[in-house]
């Protein structure tokens, strides 16, 4: 393990120097037939770095993350509680300690869920998806994120709308690259085929995945690997289900469930190959065939510690992933 990050006593205005061996544990994946590589492992700011909490505690997941070698940051427009307080909260750690190393960052944001108010605060409108970018620059305090995506299909927007306002974001230098998030097969199939055509390719897709729920095996994942475009898993814990953590607190309410059974057998699995819960749910997601890159969720610097120590594990062989596809067919989690 690396030394701390060393950003002083909590409060005090000590400045941040990066962690030299920042790049020594952390892997580099490609996204898709693009020129970036991004992190194994990335960190969302979806919980835990809203208004609502200390912004020390904030600040110390960042840099401790940045230190291990997580280069990349996502972010959404409405990401809080309230919205908007999670790139505020972001804004302020780049402000006090990292806009010196803005490019050896990879940030993101994304509009397509509420936001604010009235008929253009929501969905897949260029109206909506262009303010709302703007507004997340102003809160970070950049001049561009490097990839802005379209958070989820808009079944009343032509796509070429959607996708035609992703592709003015990058001409007008507001984002590097286009993404999108929550795209379903079709979706995505028709989503890529207009960005290409409109000469901005798709860098990204940001879809749900972990052990508990596989839907982008089915279809999704050939597509991606197909068109040359990266994959970024998001909720690979299963919002923290797939933790021992979670498995604990199941045992200490003496659970007979389906669900408690099967998240006992993996963690069993985890212990015999020396991993925790968590790890084995990345060294999963992250196997030969899986995805370029895992956002993990973390309310404590410990949880961002043990998820990157997934990465000097041994990876996952044909024959564990047998016994793991056998443990999970029992599972209707999901
Ligand atoms: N595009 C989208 O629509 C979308 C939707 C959801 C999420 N996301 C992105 O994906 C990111 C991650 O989502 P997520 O929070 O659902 O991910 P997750 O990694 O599946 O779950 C994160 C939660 O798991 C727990 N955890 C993490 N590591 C742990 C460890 N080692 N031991 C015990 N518990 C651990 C923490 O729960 P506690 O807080 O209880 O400690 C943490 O908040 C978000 O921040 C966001 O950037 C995108």
């Amino acid at each position: 393990m690396m030394e701390k990050t060393d950003i002083g006593k909590e409060g005090d205005a000590m400045n941040y120097q990066a962690n030299s061996a920042r790049y020594e544990s952390m892997s580099y994946r490609r996204s898709g037939k693009s020129g970036v590589l991004l992190p194994a492992i990335s960190l969302g700011l979806w919980k835990n770095f809203g208004g609502e909490v200390p912004f020390e505690q904030s600040r110390k997941m960042v840099l401790r993350a940045f230190d291990l070698g997580i280069t990349h940051f996502d972010l959404a427009n409405n990401y809080g509680p309230p919205y908007g307080s999670a790139e505020e909260t972001f804004g302020h750690i780049l402000k006090k300690d990292l806009l010196p190393y803005r490019d050896e960052l990879l940030v993101s944001t994304k509009a397509g869920y509420d936001m604010w108010p009235g008929p253009y605060g929501n969905w897949g409108s260029k109206k909506y998806l262009i303010a709302s970018l703007d507004q997340s620059l102003k809160r970070m305090g950049l001049d561009y994120v490097d990839i802005f995506y379209s958070h989820r299909p808009d079944p009343h927007t032509p796509l070429e709308e959607t996708m035609g306002a992703l592709d003015y974001a990058v001409r007008s230098g507001k984002a590097l690259y286009a993404g999108i998030s929550n795209y379903r097969h079709e979706e995505a199939k028709e989503a890529i085929s207009i960005l290409k055509r409109l000469g901005t390719p798709c860098l990204i897709h940001q879809p749900r995945y972990s052990m508990i729920d596989r839907w982008i095996e089915d279809k999704l994942l050939d597509l991606l690997n197909e068109e040359g475009v990266g994959s970024i898993a998001f909720s690979p814990l299963g919002r923290g289900r797939l933790t021992n953590k979670y498995v604990q607190k199941l045992e200490a309410e003496e659970s007979q469930s389906s669900d408690f059974r099967v998240l006992s057998g993996l963690s069993n699995f985890a212990g015999n190959r020396g991993q925790t819960l968590s790890q084995l749910a990345l060294s999963w997601v992250l196997r030969e065939g899986g995805v370029t890159s895992a956002i993990i969720g973390a309310s404590h610097i410990s949880q961002i510690e043990e998820n990157v120590q997934a990465l000097s594990q041994p990876p996952l062989t044909t024959e564990e992933l047998t016994e793991l596809d056998s443990i999970l067919s029992h599972s209707h989690i999901g």
